[in-house]
């Protein structure tokens, strides 16, 4: 089976520790390993091939870092700009064969139950091999506007939404056979292509001729003025709301999408007054904050439920609870560039 891992996103909700030339997905959050490095590690056991779909300016960082794993033999497509990721997976899918199986993983989410992991991507596979569309569904906990919800009937799907309104979101919560969608997909590249040229039709055609068109030696490099002509567009849109083929596995994988700071937060370890441990921390009296920097010391005195990320350059302060506006702030300085 290969591994496509997506890796173009540019993870703005993570400002500032997330930049344009140090995505989320290659910052080392949690271990000596960033996000990147543990999808590879995790997914090796059942994927003899990796295939990296990544914007051109972020090769080096997957090429050091692959290195670093002592990680030979990589497939690399290059984009040179993003056309999310339908596009993506589609131009990674022309270069492998009808029957190959495919796991296709964002590589910037957490998984913490790797056991459960490993039992779902097995069921999955067993299920591509018969010509289904494989999502893994999580339990969802609150309602996230987000993310992709896939209505359950057992493994079959009856709908899938891509992210719906608020209200819908709380419908889905509390109906009991929605799932959040994970953004892991297991498929035949051959099948998902059929599928892609069913639904998207523009889409297949321009990515198969960015495809025919690009530079092959040792990775995939596809041409920008082919790239500029495929429309932009997700998966979840382009495919999965569409086909009749998707099939679902629930899945307990204690998975973390760690789309913003209150979700880091809940997965970074802790102290004696739930503060994030961090040895540049002086807490007088303060609960409850996330405190992200190792350059200088940080003190807090008499603050709950702050988000204080300092990386030097940039320092982001922010209440709880309101880290997804992170993205108002990136779109201001994009203005100031
Ligand atoms: N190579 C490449 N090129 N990768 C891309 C591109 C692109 O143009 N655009 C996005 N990606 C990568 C991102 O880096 C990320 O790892 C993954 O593809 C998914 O893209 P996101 O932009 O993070 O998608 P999303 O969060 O809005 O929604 C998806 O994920 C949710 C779960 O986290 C959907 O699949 C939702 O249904 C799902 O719930
Ligand atoms: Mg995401």
């Amino acid at each position: 089976m290969t591994n496509i891992i997506l890796c173009g996103g540019s993870g703005t909700r993570l400002w500032p520790i997330s930049r344009t030339l140090m995505p989320k997905q290659f910052v080392k959050l949690f271990s000596d390993k960033s996000l990147f490095q543990l999808t590879v590690q995790r997914n090796k056991s059942f994927c003899d091939k990796q295939f990296i779909v990544s914007n051109s300016e972020q090769y080096f960082l997957a090429l050091d870092q692959l290195e670093e794993l002592e990680q030979e033999n990589n497939n690399y497509l290059l984009e040179p700009i993003g056309r999310n990721t339908a596009p993506a997976i589609a131009l990674a899918c022309f270069a492998l064969e009808y029957d190959e199986l495919v796991l296709v993983t964002p590589s910037d989410h957490l998984i913490k139950n790797y056991k459960e992991y490993e039992k779902v991507v097995h069921q999955a596979k067993a299920l591509a091999a018969k010509d289904s569309l494989v999502t893994f569904g999580i339990t969802p906990t609150f309602a996230e506007t987000g993310f992709g919800y896939i209505e359950a009937n057992g493994l079959d799907v009856k709908a899938f939404h891509e992210k719906p309104d608020e209200e819908t979101a709380n419908k889905y919560l509390t109906a009991g056979n929605y799932y959040w969608n994970s953004g892991m997909f297991c498929f035949k590249a051959g099948v998902f292509l059929e599928e892609l040229k069913k639904y998207s039709p523009i889409i297949y055609e321009t990515s198969l001729n960015a495809f025919k068109n690009a530079k092959c030696d040792s990775m995939i490099r596809i041409k920008h003025e082919d790239m500029e002509k495929i429309p932009e567009d997700s998966i979840d849109y382009a495919v999965m709301e569409k086909s009749s083929k998707v099939k679902v596995i629930p899945s307990d994988i204690e998975w973390s999408d760690l789309g913003s700071f209150d979700s880091l937060y809940e997965e970074l370890p802790k102290d004696e007054n739930a503060n994030t441990v961090n040895e540049n921390h002086i807490s007088c009296d303060s609960k409850n904050n996330l405190i992200y920097g190792n350059e200088r010391k940080i003190a807090t005195i008499d603050v709950n439920d702050l988000i204080v990320v300092d990386t030097g350059d940039a320092l982001l302060i922010s209440k709880k609870g309101s880290s997804q506006k992170v993205k108002t702030v990136v779109n201001e300085l994009k203005k100031l560039d």
